[in-house]
């Protein structure tokens, strides 16, 4: 047996760390007003605020933009000699942090840290005139950090340090909603530590597993198991490689993130046709999958609501599981390095992230990683 999918957690009764959700990823990058208009233009975001020396920050600069429930920051130094030049340094551009909403966010820092949580920073109040954001936060794998938000008291467009960030230029939106979960890749050996990790410190659950014989293609060989909080709002899937043929796409990510990081962000959307369209019209390449793919997809997946001309044309992949269907299909890295990528995401009725594309997927991946040189 080597997928199990269990019942959804009970109710919150027991839930010592109530989420309400992603509030925001931020990314650490070489060049934040350029990420910002990359963002903007190809994935369709808003501006929505900035800090940096004008807003009395000096060693960094900031700017936030949303899409409908979907926040992100790009952040960068401004000069070297500092954590965060450091971390760019090792990493490349990558997510730093995954910030989670939180209705108190000193209760969370105080639940988590007790139960073995290492604090990356205490509850912290932020005050300006529009109100209140109590910050705070603990490492996650790697360099990787998750902030707990309280924001209830807040009324202005971020966060206290950031100003209102109005631009002439605002491309229209792509359809993207909200985060649908965000896959975190592991060392060797390590993923049961970071189960473990989310289970005790977090008080998620694991609600599925993939072991190499669900994923594994000739070369690509990983291990997956999904973690979720209590009223699954929010989904962190944690890979480890496995032992293939040949080097892993998780240990190819590895070597060029020099560690664990953020593999992927995946991003829902109400029509992924017309999204994709439009994210491929201004730019975004996504892996392709053999045509051959959609010769027998439909006998796998049985009926679906779309026409399977566009998903073809676009190279949408199809899935279903015991509730419904979903339609995904995944970006190539958005930064040189092969580290960081994007998921869009529909789901219609499915709660599972895709395992029967698993093969066509890490064929498609495996063909990218051998034009790198790193198979
Ligand atoms: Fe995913």
């Amino acid at each position: 047996m080597s997928k199990t999918l269990m019942a959804a957690a009970p109710g919150t009764q027991t839930d010592f760390l109530p989420l309400e959700g992603t509030d925001y990823v931020e990314f650490y990058v070489g060049n934040a007003k350029q990420a910002a208009h990359f963002y903007k233009t190809a994935f369709g975001f808003q501006s929505l605020a900035y800090a940096g020396p004008e807003t009395g920050v000096k060693d960094r600069a900031s700017y936030a933009i949303r899409q409908n429930k979907l926040t992100f920051v790009l952040t960068t130094p401004l000069r070297a000699n500092n954590p965060m030049a450091d971390h760019i340094y090792k990493h490349g551009d990558g997510v730093k942090v995954l910030a989670l909403r939180v209705p108190d966010a000193t209760q969370a820092w105080k639940e988590t840290t007790s139960r073995g949580g290492k604090s990356y920073m205490e509850p912290t109040r932020l005050k300006d005139d529009q109100g209140e954001v109590v910050l705070s936060g603990i490492h996650t794998y790697g360099d990787t950090i998750h902030l707990f938000v309280e924001r209830k008291n807040y009324k202005g467009a971020f966060m206290p340090g950031f100003t209102e960030w109005k631009t002439v230029y605002n491309p229209t939106s792509t359809g993207l909603q909200y985060v649908d979960h965000c896959v975190g890749n592991v060392g060797w050996g390590q993923m049961n530590k970071w189960v473990g990790f989310y289970e005790e410190v977090l008080g998620f659950r694991n609600i599925l597993s993939f072991d190499d014989k669900d994923i594994s293609t000739e070369y690509s060989a990983l291990m997956s198991k999904v973690m979720s909080n209590g009223n699954g709002f929010v989904k962190f899937p944690i890979n480890e490689p496995a032992e293939g043929r040949k080097k892993s796409q998780v240990e190819e990510y590895l070597d060029f993130y020099d560690g664990e990081g953020c593999q992927h962000v995946a991003l829902a959307t109400n029509n992924i046709i017309e999204t994709v369209t439009t994210l491929r019209d201004r730019g975004v390449e996504f892996l392709k999958v053999p045509t051959s793919y959609y010769d027998e997809v439909l006998d796998r997946v049985g009926h679906i609501d779309e026409d399977l001309a566009p998903l073809r044309e676009l190279g949408i992949l199809i899935d279903r599981d015991d509730e419904g269907y979903l339609l995904q299909i995944f970006t190539r890295p958005v930064e040189d390095r092969p580290t960081l990528f994007f998921e869009i995401i529909q789901r219609k009725g499915a709660k599972s992230f895709g395992k029967g594309n698993f093969k066509a997927l890490f064929e498609a991946i495996e063909r990218e990683q051998e034009l790198r040189g790193n198979l």
